[in-house]
């Protein structure tokens, strides 16, 4: 027998005898009903993620049934695979904590089957970056394909669509501003058709990352997911895919120091999600590309915020798409952009860009020369409180509480938070900045998206609509407010933010891009004698991320997955 190393030749089972090898598994395979002739096709893997548990994956079962077709039609053989599904509302602690377990399950798959390229179709938060990151370690040629975002519906004159929406309405409820009926009854008009939540917020923000890296063709970032655009697109996925077999394009090609800085650029000028910061790190981190935090600094100040779309703006991601997506965009960021940058067909961003069509609406995606904001949506901080870096998203916060110095109320942890927060006896005003603590990638909170802090219920009442907060967790790219996310190093791994304690002063400065504890060295001192870090889970996926998880200025990752292994 010949071994050609294609299709179900590849990744063969080891008995020590590799013509029996290949001789059981296509017999396994006649089993399923292919042909001999099937078989000897070229084979396309297809990630499927359809789960119960994950509604913004509702979809996926049609999609993998278009990429198929357009995998057959190419003239390969397309084999689809379950891996972990993520959905963010139904996991505890939160889905970040099983980010990389689906990362690692993912690439143990694409490396241990047969298959000369991929289809990859995610959608929700985690589960695109656990593919790309999955992508670029095992660096099978792969097509990213994600579910789209959902429609917003009209509601009693307005539109409402996850998960801004969902935020505002519980805020209002919580301040007594809505009632307990009408809650209940928006409840069921959030999230009404198939698909990802309907804003800018981490999964629209990953699409368009995703994209921009050259995963998936420019529009492909947007197209709503119940357009039958959408399913066309995996279609041409499916035949995207069996041309990579024969036009290779590696992960490895497209993540690139030049991509990876024009993901950084677009996602400042979306006004994006912060929790996109974590997981292109994380993705580059695969590649051996470093994200710099004071590098994106600089690029925020030179990169505009063009997009208006909910939580920093007004409109949904079906807007963003009628209005020109991705194409439109690019084009007006161009001069900031390396255009040189490849994708899956091997065309250049400039290429990509020029065979958009030139339509947009500027009531969406605005002109460099009328911005909604001439900087970028995202700016790190530094300093006593945060040595290695922390992330404000000033696109969603409050330009007057930019420059503040208070005391703070601090909560150690969530159940204390759960506890306190809305204790009429709360000693709190709408002046003291509210820190979290021990809710970073370390502790069993797993980094969960706790940052938006509620606004304690008597203040709310009072009408305080937003204060400065600050934690070593992350928010919704669907939340706003002015609020400090990723304090690293996190306190359950020893960083200052362990050691503040009620009452202290803390002093916050976008201007100065400074966060600081404004504590005597010695008084530090004395409570870093007394600290000690969380106790070691006892055994699990627990305790893996326990030994090996990084902190979120390196992508919230397992050490031992990276390139370096360490
Ligand atoms: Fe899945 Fe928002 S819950 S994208």
């Amino acid at each position: 027998m010949t071994d050609t190393q294609k299709g179900l030749s590849r990744n063969v089972a080891n008995y020590g005898d590799r013509d029996f090898a290949l001789y059981l598994r296509r017999s396994f395979a006649a089993s399923m009903g292919y042909s001999r002739k099937a078989l000897q096709k070229p084979v396309v893997g297809i990630a499927d993620t359809a789960s119960d548990y994950n509604n913004c994956h509702r979809s996926v079962p049609e999609l993998k049934e278009a990429v198929k077709r357009g995998v057959l039609a190419a003239g390969a053989l397309p084999l689809a695979f379950p891996t972990v599904s993520l959905c963010e509302p139904s996991l505890t602690p939160t889905s970040m904590h099983y980010r990389n377990l689906m990362a690692l399950d993912t690439e143990a798959m694409l490396s241990a089957q047969p298959m000369d390229a991929a289809v990859l179709i995610g959608g929700c938060d985690k589960t695109v970056p656990a593919q790309l990151m999955a992508a670029a370690s095992a660096d099978v040629p792969s097509v990213m394909l994600v579910t789209g975002p959902m429609l917003a519906q009209r509601f009693e004159g307005e539109r409402l669509a996850a998960c801004t929406d969902c935020r505002r309405y519980w805020a209002r409820y919580r301040a007594g501003d809505v009632s307990e009926q009408r809650i209940g009854e928006i409840e069921g008009k959030l999230a009404t058709t198939s698909g990802t939540c309907g804003v800018m917020g981490t999964a629209s923000t990953m699409a368009c990352l995703a994209a921009t890296l050259g995963f998936m063709p420019l529009m492909a970032a947007s197209a709503p997911a119940v357009h039958s655009d959408r399913l066309r697109m995996a279609e041409e996925a499916g035949e995207l895919a069996v041309r990579l077999i024969t036009h290779p394009v590696k992960p490895s090609q497209l993540i690139t120091e030049k991509s990876v800085e024009n993901a950084l650029r677009v996602l400042l000028s979306l006004g994006g999600s912060t929790n996109a910061l974590v997981h292109l790190t994380a993705i580059a981190g695969r590649a051996g590309v470093k994200v710099d935090l004071r590098r994106l600094d600089a690029l925020s100040e030179e990169t505009p915020v063009l997009v208006d779309l909910k939580p920093t703006g007004e409109g949904y991601m079906e807007d963003f798409h009628a209005a020109g997506g991705m194409v439109a965009l690019l084009r007006e960021l161009r001069d900031l952009l390396h255009l040189d940058t490849i994708d899956l067909y091997g065309r250049t961003l400039a290429e990509q860009i020029d065979a958009g069509t030139p339509f947009v609406d500027r009531a969406i995606i605005r002109a460099r020369n009328a911005p909604i904001s001439p900087v970028g949506g995202l700016v790190s901080l530094f300093g006593s409180l945060a040595p290695d870096g922390a992330i404000l998203k000033r696109s969603a916060a409050t330009p007057a509480l930019f420059e503040t110095e208070a005391r703070c109320v601090v909560f150690d942890g969530l159940a204390d938070l759960a506890d306190r927060i809305d204790a009429e006896d709360l000693d709190v005003t709408p002046q003291d900045i509210l820190i979290l603590k021990n809710v970073g990638p370390l502790t069993p909170a797993g980094m969960p998206e706790a940052g938006y802090l509620p606004i304690p219920k008597k203040l709310a009442r009072a009408g305080v609509k937003d204060m400065v907060r600050m934690s070593d967790c992350r928010m919704s790219g669907t939340a706003f407010g002015t609020i400090v996310l990723h304090i690293t190093p996190e306190a359950a791994a020893g960083g200052p933010l362990g050691l503040v304690e009620t009452g202290d002063r803390v002093r916050l400065s976008v201007k100065e891009r400074r966060l600081d504890l404004l504590v005597e060295e010695a008084e530090l001192a004395r409570r870093r004698a007394a600290w000690a870090p969380p106790p070691r889970p006892r055994r699990g996926w627990d305790r893996l991320v326990y030994d090996q998880v990084l902190q979120a200025t390196e992508g919230a990752d397992l050490a031992f997955l990276r390139p370096d292994g360490e």
